[in-house]
């Protein structure tokens, strides 16, 4: 017998981002074949540019695609869903700051929170990549009272794709053998790609790149700064990266697995000394039971404490930004 379809949320689903992620979901990618019902949300201003696609996606004739829903009212399309990929927010442009899309961002966060709090599944879990994504799922989280505030995550998975991909070019190896690389903090220009901790093969990184210059800096400015160059290349925010972070990251939080991977989780529970009420990104595994889990006691040295303290103290003064849209 067929287990029952898991119905899956996305937001801002007319947008170039979620062009290239859901026919990957559709094609049964993310929950290996399992059936699947899609529940497609953005303006109504581009309701007939989301029929096309959902066109496009019936054309495809994927077999565990069993049904679409399209519309702009939150509380409609999220009836029942499992699961809530909320990438739609004002994408920014060349020379700004994730933070400075907070005051147009935020009231769609506020909005989407209180609609899944009314009418999603109560075990969703939720995935905020629409920036700032940390402090957008802070306010989803805080006006859903009655989720478990544990099953809200912002995305730093593509962050860790990229830091992996960075330390395997430049140890010549294949990405593949690049490990645990965690991702601190925010989401933004702030954030601490930690190679202290990451494994090329079975070797510490630096053991295998001799070169701390260009892992203390031209590294980790890479890193940090990879949105934006990609915003200045192409004229407009990653996408098909996103898209596949996004799978990456779903793929991960749902598969038991020791592998170390980077969340924004929910930070009242943390080992780590971190403010007890931001959306803070830390390395994480899949427990067995199928729960997502922190890896605690990783040492934090000098050069990652002074970092992981300046991504904190961003997000602080991002959350007092936004304190009228946190119940
Ligand atoms: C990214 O990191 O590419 C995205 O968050 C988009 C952006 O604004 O940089």
């Amino acid at each position: 017998m067929q287990p029952p379809p898991v119905h899956i949320g996305v937001t801002g689903a007319a947008g170039n981002l979620a062009y290239s992620l859901l026919f990957r979901i559709a094609s049964g990618e993310l929950f290996r074949q399992r059936p699947l019902v899609l529940h497609l949300l953005d303006l109504p201003e581009v309701l007939p540019a989301l029929e096309g696609i959902k066109m496009e996606l019936e054309d495809c004739a994927f077999p565990c695609l069993q049904d679409i829903i399209v519309g702009s009212d939150p509380y409609v399309v999220f009836d029942g869903i499992e699961l809530a990929l909320l990438v739609g927010a004002k994408p920014r442009g060349p020379g700004m700051e994730r933070k400075d899309l907070l005051s147009d961002n935020g009231k769609i966060f506020q909005v989407q929170g209180k609609a899944l709090n009314k009418v999603a599944s109560k075990d969703v879990r939720v995935l905020v990549i629409g920036n700032p994504c940390n402090t957008n799922c802070l306010i989803a989280l805080q006006n859903a009272p009655d989720i478990n505030p544990d099953h809200f995550f912002s995305m730093t998975r593509l962050d860790q794709n990229r830091a992996t991909a960075f330390l395997a070019k430049k140890a010549g190896v294949h990405t593949t053998n690049v490990h645990d690389v965690i991702i601190w903090g925010n989401h933004s220009s702030t954030q601490v790609p930690d190679f202290f901790h990451a494994k090329i093969g079975s070797e510490e990184t630096e053991m295998v790149i001799k070169d701390r210059a260009w892992l203390e800096g031209e590294f980790f400015k890479k890193v940090q700064n990879r949105g934006s160059e990609i915003i200045k290349a192409r004229g407009k925010s990653s996408a098909a990266s996103a898209a596949s972070a996004v799978i990456d990251c779903v793929t991960a939080l749902y598969t038991p697995s020791d592998r170390v991977y980077s969340l924004g989780v929910y930070s009242h529970h943390s080992s780590y000394p971190i403010d007890r009420n931001l959306v803070f990104s830390v390395p994480c595994i899949t427990t067995r039971e199928g729960e997502w889990k922190e890896v605690p006691r990783i040492e934090w040295n000098q050069f990652l404490n002074e970092r992981i303290l300046l991504s904190e103290k961003e997000l602080k003064e991002e959350r007092e930004l936004v304190l009228q849209l946190l119940p």
